[in-house]
């Protein structure tokens, strides 16, 4: 595993829920963060509290990426962790209600912010890399990444956008000791979620995750030699990789 202490770590949506749980887990770790949010005050306070350097913007702009690459390379430390957590959920969800502007924003939050993150922190990640003996990619997907969701498919699109993202940059990644995963988590109990949704959601009798389980998954993916995997977050269970089915080939032969 990466040593932590000698790296640099972006997470990004570090101002609440999943991202801040990861930022406090990873500066327990020891490592220096680059913490990304649009919420500039909440970053401000979490920035103070885990000596993380703050980054107040959208992931969905390429130049807030721009202003991350500068402050990592700004730190002059090799660059370990890179978790593409930020994203939001579109309400209304349905497809009848949502609007082509709440469209535009879940599309460009949930899929640009994470692939301007990984495209524009790539020479970081492969410098990060070569120091450390590799670097981690760790994107925060969904339930939503590996089944249908009908009550949002707008969300549940980009989730499997991400998904296919990370599972085609495992071989691209690799010559460069770069590994990339996806966490899926279901339900977590953060404000992304809202009162309503957490009144149904316990009204059909699910339990919620906290988010700190997600920032144990998130190390699941740096201890483990995994690579291209959409890793499954479920109530009462360990960290599972999800097993893809695999599609026939033109003789019939199964691949993934
Ligand atoms: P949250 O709402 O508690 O935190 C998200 C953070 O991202 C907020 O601080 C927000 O200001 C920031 N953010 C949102 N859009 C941004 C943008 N364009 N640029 C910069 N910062 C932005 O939500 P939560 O639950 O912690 O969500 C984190 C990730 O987890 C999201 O990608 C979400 O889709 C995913 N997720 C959440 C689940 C849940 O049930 N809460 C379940 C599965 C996945």
């Amino acid at each position: 595993m990466i040593d932590l202490q000698k790296s640099v770590a972006v997470v990004t949506g570090a101002a609440s829920g999943i991202g801040l749980a990861s930022t406090r887990r990873l500066f327990s770790e020891g490592a220096q963060l680059v913490i990304i949010d649009k919420n500039t005050d909440a970053l401000a306070k979490v920035a103070s509290e885990y000596k993380a350097v703050p980054i107040s913007g959208d992931v969905g702009l390429l130049s807030t990426w721009s202003a991350v690459r500068e402050a990592v390379v700004k730190l002059n430390k090799p660059l370990g962790v890179l978790h593409l957590n930020a994203g939001i959920a579109p309400n209304p969800g349905d497809i009848d209600s949502i609007s082509y502007e709440e469209y535009d924003k879940v599309i460009s939050t949930n899929i640009n912010g994470v692939f301007y993150g990984v495209k524009e922190l790539l020479t970081e990640l492969s410098k990060g890399a070569s120091v450390l003996g590799e670097s981690c990619v760790v994107v925060t997907a969904s339930m939503a990444s590996l089944i249908g969701f009908s009550l949002s498919p707008v969300y549940c699109l980009t989730k499997h956008a991400v998904a296919g993202l990370v599972r085609s940059l495992e071989q691209p990644f690799k010559a460069k000791s770069i590994r990339i995963n996806a966490l899926c988590p279901s339900f977590v109990d953060t404000p992304l979620l809202g009162d309503q949704a957490k009144y149904a959601i316990s009204q059909l009798g699910f339990e919620m995750l906290a988010p700190e389980e997600i920032a144990e998954a998130l190390m699941f993916c740096l201890r483990n030699d995994i690579s291209g995997q959409c890793v499954i977050c479920q109530v009462g269970l360990p960290p599972i990789i999800y097993q893809y089915r695999g599609v026939p080939g033109p003789h019939g032969e199964f691949t993934q």
